[in-house]
């Protein structure tokens, strides 16, 4: 139980890794209030529904969720879109929906939750980077900038916060096996459990991560256990590295 009486704010609580995390977070003892779209579905202790494109949404959760269980002691940035396909196919509607969920959420985020956070004497923040936020992969520009974008913030609020109390950092995983990299598999016409079985084999330590493999480490993040990690970014690849 290394977060009881914590609570925490996640975002996208309702996808693979959401779900997966937001279930380890109370098997430690946290309060979890869930972000997304429909929580409806999540096993959370408050669930707050909305579109993280408005700002007015992202503002006010941090508060929201600390006017709901007493105190704000974790934020986990987890939700996340993927836009497919080189830069010469990208439309300006991709371009937004990539910014706006990925980075200016997060932006949003962590500028209403710190303060909350230092005024109760500290806190945690993990974002949801990836591999391929710190080693550029092939044929997603938009998705890697953002990435890229969110492990820049996490060093740059790591060094800021600090001195707060407060720990920025940030998950970079390689491929999990969640909605969001089915539905991948799905629109190049190809069966996910197929195309993930041979995307295990790639994998020195013989898979893909499922959510929770992925989940574990931020908790693991987000508890005293790493109370002298600030500002780090976190690859967790299974020995995978980017090709
Ligand atoms: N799956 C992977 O291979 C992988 C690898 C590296 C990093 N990540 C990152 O992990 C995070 C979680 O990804 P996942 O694989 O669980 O994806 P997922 O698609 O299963 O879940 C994403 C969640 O975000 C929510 N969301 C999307 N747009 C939203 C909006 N406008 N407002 C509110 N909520 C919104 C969705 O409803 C969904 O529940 C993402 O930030 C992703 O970029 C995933």
């Amino acid at each position: 139980m290394r977060l009881e009486g914590r609570n925490a704010l996640v975002t996208g609580a309702a996808g693979g890794i959401g779900q997966a995390l937001v279930a380890r977070l109370q098997a430690e003892g946290a309060k979890v209030v869930a972000a997304d779209l429909d929580p409806s579905a999540s096993t959370a202790d408050v669930k707050l529904a909305g579109d993280l494109r408005d700002p007015a949404y992202c503002e006010a959760l941090p508060k929201q969720a600390e006017d709901a269980l007493g105190q704000l002691d974790i934020l986990v940035n987890n939700a996340g879109v993927m836009r497919r396909g080189a830069i010469t196919e990208a439309t300006d509607e991709d371009f937004a929906l990539t910014m706006a969920i990925n980075v200016e959420a997060p932006f949003r985020l962590c500028r209403a939750a710190i303060p909350l956070m230092a005024e109760s004497g500290g806190g945690a923040i993990v974002n949801l980077s990836s591999c391929w936020g710190v080693h550029p992969g092939p044929a997603h520009p938009l998705y890697v900038m953002s990435k890229a974008a969110v492990a820049s913030l996490t060093q740059c609020l790591g060094r800021d916060h600090a001195h707060q109390g407060i720990r920025v950092n940030a998950v970079c995983p390689n491929e999990v096996d969640t909605p969001m990299l089915r539905t991948g598999f799905t629109l190049r016409g190809l069966n996910p459990d197929t195309a993930i079985d041979d995307l295990n084999r790639t994998v020195p330590i013989g898979r893909i991560a499922q959510p929770e493999d992925i989940a574990d480490v931020i908790v693991y993040l987000a508890s005293d256990e790493a109370r002298y990690i600030c500002g780090a970014l976190l690859e967790v690849n299974g020995g995978k590295p980017v090709g």
